[in-house]
């Protein structure tokens, strides 16, 4: 009888309390593709009493995560804790430097710490693994590392946030709010432990720095990801981009490009208007999409359900089975030493079609001055569209279509209506999402 996989599992959440049903339910199937049974040994949570409808009895309880990798009975910590920082670091940083490998699903502190954490796992020959941080029950870290391998890859981009994509298809649908759409996404397990981190566009970020790190064998650069939400769509944003062909969608994109011989990258996460015959605008709920372009392979889509119990577990156990079966391999696609550093690339001289919504106040010359900016930052209007004024504010909302041309000549647009009393608030773009 080959030795189990022993198991430590801080945190006892929503991932936490699905990777213990999986492996239950699961147990033996595990058992014969891992070489070996994976079984769990200890878990630690906050609150020893909360009830999680999962029987803790067969399991020792460990109120100090930071030393659960200390512990005889453990051979893995998976940290299901969350947080870039704090408990769930400490409890990575001591796992690996006891010798144990260490499976987490917490994108934040990989987008931080990930280089850290992976030089020491490197240093320790440990494993270091992290398929659930992008993109929940995709297998698309595995897919990039192993599948794509071969490939340079060009571009890689998706919907990279569940709890943004429910919100955005459920208003789509339904007609109804923001805040009571997101209540429910919370209600369902989607959302981080502060929402804000899903609907500021910072969880689709980290994902997004994570997964380009590894498509481009660049250096993990999380402060480099331009980042906006979803807080600023409105309903009248998502109908009109319906009656123009479109879909609005949180996007996270990142590409490479040339620059005095060395590479540069772009990394940005933004609605986009995407057009109806996109496939990733039948992209709808929790669902996750990642695209990715590679030289040889061409574009490979992978879908699939990007949070919530169930599929988030299925990828932390993914991670498990491959260390039972003695895989340590290096945490990104190549070692730590020799991911390049790659500095930021702006989006000034990227070419695209946007959309530009204004809430401008309901007197003459207002869409004069609107205009005119866009003719003297050289942008050329292919739709133009303006609503009925608001009864509440006597907000009108005009929304625009440009033709593909620099982003820079948008953004000089806005710039130059900058402080306009015509503008009730500050211009939202959007860009539209191309092939
Ligand atoms: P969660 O439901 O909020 O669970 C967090 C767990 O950590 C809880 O059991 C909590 O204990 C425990 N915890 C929090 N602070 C602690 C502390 N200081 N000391 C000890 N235990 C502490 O979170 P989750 O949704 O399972 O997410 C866990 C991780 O997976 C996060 O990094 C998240 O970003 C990531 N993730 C989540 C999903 C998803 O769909 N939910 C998908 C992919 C990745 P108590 O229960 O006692 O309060
Ligand atoms: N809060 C995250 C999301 C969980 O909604 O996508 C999965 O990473």
């Amino acid at each position: 009888m080959v030795a189990p996989l022993r198991i430590a599992l801080a945190g006892l959440g929503t991932v936490g309390a699905g990777v213990i049903r999986l492996v239950e339910a699961n147990a033996d199937l595990i058992a014969r593709r891992a070489g070996r049974p994976i079984v769990v040994t200890v878990v630690g949570a906050r609150d020893r009493n909360k009830d999680r409808g999962v029987d803790l009895s067969p399991y020792a309880w460990e109120d100090d995560m930071v030393i659960m990798g200390e512990r005889e009975d453990v051979d893995v910590v998976v940290e299901l804790v969350g947080g870039s920082d704090g408990p769930a670091l400490s409890c990575a940083r001591t796992t690996i430097e006891a010798g144990k490998a260490l499976v987490t699903a917490n994108k934040a502190m990989i987008a931080h710490h990930g280089l850290e954490l992976a030089a020491k796992a490197e240093a320790a020959k440990v494993a270091l693994k992290f398929e659930a941080a992008v993109a929940g029950g995709i297998p698309v870290i595995k897919a990039l590392r192993e599948g794509a391998a071969a490939n340079a890859i060009e571009r890689v981009y998706g919907i990279l946030n569940g709890t943004c994509n429910y919100i955005l298809s459920t208003m789509e649908d339904t007609g109804r709010g923001f805040g009571e759409v997101l209540s429910e996404a919370q209600a369902k397990g989607y959302a981080e432990a502060d929402p804000a981190f899903d609907v500021e566009g910072t969880d689709a970020a980290h994902k997004l720095s994570i997964l380009a790190a590894i498509a481009f064998g660049s250096k993990l650069d999380f402060a480099a990801v331009e980042t906006s939400g979803i807080t600023r769509l409105t309903a009248a944003d998502i109908a009109q981009a319906d009656a123009l062909g479109y879909v609005i969608r949180l996007i996270g994109m990142a590409d490479t490009e040339a620059h005095n011989g060395s590479q540069r990258l772009f990394q940005r996460v933004q609605p986009h208007l995407v057009p109806f015959d996109h496939p990733l605008a039948h992209v709808d709920g929790a669902t996750n999409a990642v695209v990715a372009e590679g030289n040889f392979s061409g574009r490979l889509l992978f879908q699939g359900a990007g949070a919530g119990e169930g599929p988030t577990a299925s990828a932390v156990v993914a991670d498990l089975i491959d260390i039972a079966r003695g895989e340590v391999g290096t945490p990104f696609s190549v070692p730590v030493a020799e991911l390049e550093a790659m500095a930021p690339a702006g989006a000034g001289q990227r070419q695209g079609r946007a959309y530009i919504r204004f809430m401008v106040a309901d007197r003459p010359g207002a869409l004069a001055e609107i205009t005119a900016a866009m003719r003297d930052a050289g942008v050329s209007i292919e739709s133009l569209i303006q609503k009925g004024r608001a009864a509440d504010s006597g907000a009108v909302m005009v929304a625009m279509v440009t033709h593909e041309g620099p982003e820079s000549a948008v953004s000089e647009a806005v710039r130059l209506l900058k402080g306009s009393d015509s503008l009730l608030e500050a211009p939202l773009v959007l860009q539209i999402l191309g092939d």
